[in-house]
């Protein structure tokens, strides 16, 4: 069993705090424990991200076959002040998932006076070393971690002067179902009411374009995904062996996303918490979807979650979106 790191001091807290809600090593063993004995196995891409993982998917950002972060990037240099007048002075920024924080300092940089950042994640070294170097970087600003799931309920620190402005980049917002994502912007909605969000959202395109991002050359996705057996060999006493299951990663175009597996190849049985499960060959783990999104669709979700769509952005080849919604209801 790895050390709590939870109890591990805030090396940075002259400069930023970090509240710790504790997204538990209890909820990794029990998704493992319920997802391994569903008829289609399946474990939440969340428990992809603990240390390697999110390091891992750094890289994946790296790759030249995957064009959502550069392109979000690009998007994001090119179109910051018309995002920034569109959300206007004195923000108390959210950031939902907020890795190595550094899509939000091209905000920061166009936005005027921004007031707080408020920056949730469950990697909590990332989170305590990310929030410290933008409260550096970034001396009028109020900035704070949560470590948490955010998926779940939040408390977020009050903004008595400015609007909240939630951040969700990335495509993050891929990940989840449209019925989980629906349920997860509903709620958004309700704490960012009076403000907005941007949302970064990748688009549907050609599948030789979504495949290839999803199957890099350098093999690193394949790694990340590998790595969820590795993090339930190491946190929760199970035998996988990495050589017996492939990875599986593909753009079901009826769909609309990209379906990601782990693959049994062959008949076998794996201990995991003491527990025992069969795999037959062939028989997959689901891992992932992202789901991709054309305008007027991912325009459709946001209304239907309470959001009013007030503007969107896109890059020249059509291949990702970025769209700010409003959260003041119509009367
Ligand atoms: C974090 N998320 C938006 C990535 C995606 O593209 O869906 C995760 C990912 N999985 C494999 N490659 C990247």
């Amino acid at each position: 069993m790895p050390l709590d790191h939870r109890l591990q001091p805030n090396p940075y807290a002259d400069i930023s705090s970090v509240v710790d809600l504790a997204p538990g090593q209890e909820s990794f063993r029990d998704a493992a424990l319920r997802g391994l004995a569903l008829e289609q196995k399946a474990i939440s891409p969340k428990f992809l991200y603990d240390a390697r993982g999110a390091e891992l998917f750094e890289r994946i950002c790296e790759q030249p076959e995957y064009y959502p972060t550069r392109t979000e990037m690009a998007l994001l240099r090119a179109k910051a002040s018309e995002m920034a007048s569109l959300i206007g002075p004195n923000a108390h920024l959210v950031e939902y998932g907020s890795g190595a924080g550094e899509k939000i300092e091209l905000l920061l940089a166009a936005l005027e006076r921004p007031e707080a950042y408020v920056a949730v994640d469950v990697a909590r070294e990332q989170l305590m070393e990310a929030t410290a170097r933008l409260a550096t970087r970034h001396p009028g600003l109020t900035v704070t971690g949560i470590c948490a799931d955010y998926t779940r309920p939040l408390p977020l620190p009050s903004a008595p002067n400015g609007r909240r402005v939630g951040f969700f980049p990335g495509s993050t917002i891929g990940n989840f179902t449209p019925d989980d994502a629906r349920g997860f912007l509903a709620s958004a909605a309700q704490s960012l009411k009076g403000g907005g969000m941007l949302v970064g959202v990748d688009r549907r395109k050609d599948k030789k374009t979504l495949d290839a991002a999803y199957n890099d050359a350098a093999g690193v996705t394949e790694a990340f995904i590998l790595n969820l057996l590795r993090r339930m060999n190491r946190e929760l006493d199970a035998d996988f062996d990495l050589d017996r299951f492939r990875y599986v990663g593909f753009y079901n175009e009826a769909k609309g996303r990209i379906e990601i597996y782990l693959e049994s190849l062959q008949d076998q049985t794996v201990t995991v918490a003491g527990e025992k499960f069969r795999f037959r060959k062939g028989e997959r783990l689901h891992s992932e979807y992202s789901c991709k999104y054309d305008i007027e669709d991912f325009q459709a979700l946001a209304k239907s979650a309470g959001f009013q769509p007030q503007a969107w952005w896109s890059d020249e080849k059509q291949l990702f979106s970025i769209h700010y919604l409003s959260a003041t209801p119509l009367n």
